[in-house]
């Protein structure tokens, strides 16, 4: 089957997943007919002056020295925020994104690695603590620290505590938020890390309604522009600029606050026992079942497709294009599949 052919194709599965717009909560409408929007950056309107202060607005918003709009995902963040750090010698964890060990060797870093420890309880990786930062930098000479937090399946660290000891010991620290795009619109979720870390590389796509694959850079370091030069096409692509822009004013605005609240209201009546910090990663299990036996069940009798599954737990990922609707039908199943023996 072709692309096109596959795209045309009607999903039918109620999707707890990434991308968060569901294929259903569109915030951008004006976008539909892409190719009347589609221009070049030598445009007699001055894109390129229009996407400057479009970045300088959404700074404003999160309180960052820079932020910068990606249209080549976190991979293209974490990269150049590596780069553009001028960090030579970096800890990376051992379980991070490819994107982590590529950005320190295209960045020429002298790479150790450090290990962290499960949640037995979920299966699930957990986020680092102060005091494993505070370990690791008293045993190795590094300059800079590249941490994940949530974790895929929303375990967050103290960001503030971990900044501070960062700064004392003059290390930058790079924050991989890259499914916390929501945090910093929201007191019921994990503190956001985009005010306290060095740079903070957010996917809006995962979880904030955007399309695959805007993201962000905030950066209260260097100016990250010449790093992302590096790595980005000289033709970028404003449509999707232009969602990013959109998708930021949405977050920002009343009317997406209000979904979000009403989004964790929700999901908080749903009484599942909480797995980590950011609750709008559901994770559920259930005693007798692995992980993949509950999310085969899931999908195979109730049409429900989860994001993430490990052998303890499997994690169903709402974002800000998560409906009601949706979670009456997956509160529906969960009460079926706990009452079966
Ligand atoms: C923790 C983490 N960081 C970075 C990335 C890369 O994000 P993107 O897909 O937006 O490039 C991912 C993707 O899954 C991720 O899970």
């Amino acid at each position: 089957m072709g692309l096109v052919s596959l795209l045309k194709k009607k999903n039918r599965t109620t999707l707890f997943t990434t991308p968060s717009h569901g294929r259903k909560f569109f915030i951008f409408h004006k976008f539909y007919q892409w190719y009347k929007y589609d221009i070049s950056e030598t445009d007699t309107h001055d894109p390129q002056e229009a996407l400057k202060q479009a970045e300088h607005k959404a700074s404003k918003i999160y309180g960052t020295r820079y932020t910068k709009f990606l249209t080549n995902g976190s991979t293209s963040g974490v990269i150049a925020a590596i780069i553009s750090s001028g960090v030579k010698k970096i800890l990376i964890w051992d379980k991070a994104h490819p994107c982590h060990r590529n950005g320190a060797i295209l960045a020429g870093c002298q790479i150790t690695e450090y290990t962290l420890p499960i949640n037995e309880k979920w299966g699930a990786d957990i986020a680092i603590t102060p005091a494993k930062v505070k370990e690791l930098l008293n045993k190795y000479p590094a300059d800079g620290i590249i941490i994940t937090t949530p974790t895929y399946e929303g375990f967050a660290a103290n960001i503030k505590e971990i900044s501070l000891i960062c700064k004392k010991k003059n290390v930058k620290l790079i924050a991989d938020e890259a499914h916390g795009a929501l945090y910093p619109f929201s007191d019921e979720l994990p503190e956001s890390a985009v005010k306290y870390a060095d740079y903070t590389i957010q996917s809006l796509h995962k979880t904030a309604g955007g399309l695959n694959p805007t993201a962000l850079l905030h950066s209260n370091d260097n100016d990250p522009e010449e790093a992302l030069s590096m790595i980005n096409t000289t033709s970028p692509s404003y449509p999707l600029l232009a969602t990013i822009e959109a998708n930021i004013n949405f977050l920002n605005s009343k009317k997406g606050r209000r979904k979000l609240d009403n989004l964790i209201k929700f999901i908080k009546s749903l009484k599942l026992p909480q797995g980590g910090e950011d609750i709008t990663k559901i994770l559920i299990k259930k005693e007798g079942l692995t992980g993949y036996q509950l999310s085969e069940i899931l999908f195979d009798k109730y049409k429900i497709e989860d994001e993430k599954t490990n052998e303890v737990s499997t994690m169903l990922l709402c974002g800000i294009g998560t409906s009601k609707r949706m979670l009456i039908k997956l509160k529906k199943a969960l009460e079926e599949i706990y009452s079966e023996k």
